[in-house]
């Protein structure tokens, strides 16, 4: 990987924009299961598709909470990794970074990256599943809710309607500024350095490929082939806890 970090380190040298785009691969280090990985995927221990949909929670809100408030504060257990950090410390390298993330955590921001894009909403953003208003944080009990226990879902103090994920289900648009910052910088960026995707799940999957066709290097960080590694200029086969920081000594030494 020497070559590829040497070629990736070119890369970025001379960007001016760069893009990080992520998914669930950029926190698997830090413990956080990913959605398809057959080994520490989420779905390898139930089936998460049949949770993240309006219909679902339509069905049984305090199952699909309860999930919600489990993965929320899984996350607030865990820190981010070295992968995260490397990705705050880029933007005191290159001119402008726009870190768009898949990601429902608050990882990268807890590394330091202070406005990611978010693709697929996050678990810290609540809101009033009938007046969309946002909801507080329910305080972190002590007793942590055990993985698929049911908790009924706070009411809106605004209309008493049930508080929802602040993320995006499958079926649902994604928020429309959200897409539209992407977009835009995906379209102008030099560089898109794509972490831990499988690059799958649509329209979020469409980022990379709009900037490779618009002009733009990618590489790719993923220990996992994909279906992004023909558009990658440097495929970096690896974690990105390890890879990330080798390629920002390598670029900036
Ligand atoms: N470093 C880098 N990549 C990793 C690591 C690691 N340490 N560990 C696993 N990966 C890679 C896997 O090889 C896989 O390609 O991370 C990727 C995780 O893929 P998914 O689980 O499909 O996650 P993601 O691509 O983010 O899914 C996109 O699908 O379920 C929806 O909304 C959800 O945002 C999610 C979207």
């Amino acid at each position: 990987t020497e070559m590829a970090l040497s070629d990736a380190a070119k890369l970025l040298q001379k960007a001016r924009h760069v893009v990080v785009f992520t998914g669930a691969g950029i926190s698997a280090e830090s413990g956080v299961a990913t959605f398809r990985d057959a080994l520490t995927g989420l779905w390898s221990r139930f089936d998460a598709q049949s949770l993240a949909t309006p219909q679902a929670f339509a069905e049984d809100p305090d199952l699909v909470w309860g999930w919600y408030e489990w993965r929320r504060q899984q996350v607030q257990q865990v820190r981010p990794n070295h992968g995260h950090l490397a990705v705050a410390r880029l933007k005191d390298h290159v001119p402008q970074l726009t870190v768009i993330t898949q990601n429902v955590d608050d990882l990268h921001e807890r590394a330091g990256s202070d406005t990611p894009t978010h693709l697929h909403g996050s678990l810290f953003a609540p809101r009033c599943a009938t007046c969309s208003r946002p909801a507080p944080l329910p305080a972190t009990t002590e007793e942590q809710p055990a993985e698929g226990s049911r908790v009924p879902p706070p009411r809106c103090a605004h209309c008493a309607g049930p508080v929802r994920p602040g993320v995006v289900w499958f079926g649902e648009a994604l928020p429309e500024q959200a897409l539209e910052s992407a977009v835009r910088a995906a379209s102008s960026c030099d560089v898109l350095l794509t972490v831990g995707t499988s690059g799958l799940v649509y329209p979020a999957a469409e980022i990379p490929r709009l900037a490779a066709r618009s002009g733009a290097a990618v590489i790719q960080v993923n220990p996992q082939p994909t279906p992004l590694d023909p558009l990658a200029a440097v495929n970096l086969p690896g974690p990105a806890a390890e890879l990330l920081p080798a390629l920002l000594t390598t670029t900036w030494p």
